[in-house]
C-alpha cells in the first residue's frame, strides 16, 4: 500500500535512504575496497574494448550518467537511445560491451537494441530491476538494481539505484580496462557511497522543495540545466516534470543554452540550475545569462556554494563527492515535479497517456 502517502510517487522518493541501502548491500568489499555485481569476471572485463549503453526515457539519463562516469575513468562509452541504436550507432564488435538499462525489463525499444547488439557479437548485460525480466532472459549477464517494486509510472527511486549500480560497474570495469589515469575519482566516490543514503535522508526531512516549487507556479515553461554529469540530471528533471504536471519543461546542457534556447527565456521561465562540484563557474556564468533576461534561477547546491548568492531560490543538497551530487540535485528535482503536479491537482501516480511499461516499438 501507500503506507500513509497519498501518492506512490511520494513515498518511493521518500523511501530512497531504504532502496540505496539495499542497492549498495554486499556490493562493495570493506577489505579491498574492491565492487562484486556478481557478473563480468576480470577476464572477461579485460577484452572489452568500449562500452556502449542502450536505454529509454529515465533509464537513458541513467545510462548517460553512467556513460559520463566511465567516460572520466578514462573507458570508451556511449549512451544510445534505444530507439535510435537500431537505426545506427558505432559499429558492434565482439570486444563490445553493451549495457541494456532497463527498470522493468520489458521495454520493447531496448529488447530490439540487445537483439541488435548479440547479432554484432557483443557481449550483453542487462542492469534491471526485475528478476526473470525479458531483459534479464535475453542477457549473457544481469546485474539487478535491488531498488524494491516501483508502482508509481514515474521512476524516482530506480533512477537513483540506477545511477549507483553504474557506477559500481564504472569502477568495476575502469580497474580491468580504464586507461592510464582511470580510477582515482570513482575511488573517491566508493567512500562517499557508503554516507550517500544518510545523506539523502537528511535532505529529504529538509527539503524546502515545496515551498519553492509554490513560487514558481503558473509559469509559461520551466527549464532545467546541467554541465557533466548535471547534464543527465537537467533532461531527467525535465522528463519528470512534463510527465506528471503537464506543463512546458525543457532540460538543456547549459553552455547550450546561449547557442538557441535563450530565445525562450523571459521573467515567467524559471531555470533550475544543477551544481555538481565540478565545471560550476560556466554554469554560474550560462545561469546569469538566464538572469539578465529576466528570469528567476533556483540553484541546486551545496550549502555555502558561490552560486547560492548569485541567484534567486536555493535547494541544498548535502556534501558528497562530485560523482554522487547530481543523483541528490535530482531527488530535489524529483520533489520539485511532484509538488507541482500535487498542486495542480494531475493524476501523478498514473499520468494521461503513459503506461509503466511500454512493450511496443
Ligand atoms: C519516466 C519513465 C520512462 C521509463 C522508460 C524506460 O518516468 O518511467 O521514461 O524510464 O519507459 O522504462 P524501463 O526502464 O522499464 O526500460
Amino acid at each position: 500500500g501507500k503506507g500513509g502517502y497519498e501518492h506512490y510517487m511520494l513515498k518511493e522518493i521518500e523511501s530512497q535512504p531504504t532502496s540505496l541501502t539495499n542497492t549498495i548491500k554486499g556490493r562493495v568489499s570493506p577489505e579491498s575496497g574492491s565492487v562484486d555485481l556478481d557478473a563480468l569476471t576480470p577476464e572477461t572485463i579485460s577484452e572489452f574494448r568500449e562500452v556502449q549503453f542502450v536505454a529509454c526515457g529515465t533509464s537513458y539519463h541513467a545510462a548517460l550518467y553512467g556513460s559520463t562516469l566511465l567516460n572520466e575513468a578514462g573507458v570508451r562509452a556511449r549512451a544510445y537511445r534505444a530507439s535510435e541504436y537500431q537505426m545506427g550507432s558505432d559499429p558492434v564488435t565482439d570486444e563490445t560491451l553493451v549495457v541494456a538499462v532497463t527498470q522493468s525489463g520489458e521495454t520493447a525499444d531496448t529488447l530490439g537494441a540487445m537483439r541488435r547488439a548479440s547479432r554484432g557479437g557483443a557481449t550483453v548485460l542487462a542492469v534491471t530491476n526485475v528478476m526473470g525480466s525479458s531483459a534479464a532472459r535475453a542477457a549473457d549477464e544481469t546485474v539487478y538494481i535491488h531498488a524494491g517494486p516501483e508502482i508509481g509510472v514515474a521512476a524516482t527511486k530506480t533512477f537513483s539505484s540506477q545511477t549507483v549500480t553504474l557506477g559500481l560497474l564504472a569502477h568495476r570495469l575502469s580497474e580491468h580496462m580504464g586507461g592510464e589515469d582511470r580510477g582515482e575519482p570513482l575511488d573517491l566516490a566508493l567512500d562517499a557511497l557508503a554516507d550517500l543514503p544518510d545523506d539523502l535522508g537528511r535532505m529529504l526531512d529538509g527539503s524546502d522543495a515545496e515551498r519553492i516549487t509554490n513560487r514558481y507556479l503558473g509559469s509559461d515553461a520551466y527549464f532545467f540545466i546541467g554541465r557533466g554529469l548535471g547534464y543527465p540530471v537537467a533532461k531527467e528533471s525535465a522528463l519528470k516534470f512534463k510527465e506528471i504536471t503537464y506543463e512546458h519543461a525543457e532540460g538543456f546542457a547549459s553552455g547550450e543554452l546561449k547557442h538557441g534556447p535563450l530565445a525562450l527565456v523571459t521573467p515567467r521561465t524559471p531555470v533550475f540550475a544543477v551544481f555538481t562540484g565540478e565545471h560550476d563557474e560556466k554554469t554560474l556564468k550560462n545561469a546569469k545569462e538566464a538572469q539578465t533576461r529576466g528570469a528567476d534561477v533556483v540553484a541546486v547546491a551545496e550549502e555555502g556554494h558561490p552560486a547560492v548568492d548569485a541567484t534567486d531560490a536555493h535547494l541544498p543538497i548535502p556534501d558528497t563527492a562530485p560523482q554522487w551530487a547530481g543523483l541528490l540535485a535530482n531527488v530535489q528535482l524529483q520533489l520539485v515535479s511532484y509538488h507541482a503536479a500535487n498542486e495542480l491537482g494531475r493524476s501523478i501516480d498514473k499520468p494521461r497517456n503513459l503506461a509503466k511499461s511500454v512493450t511496443v516499438e
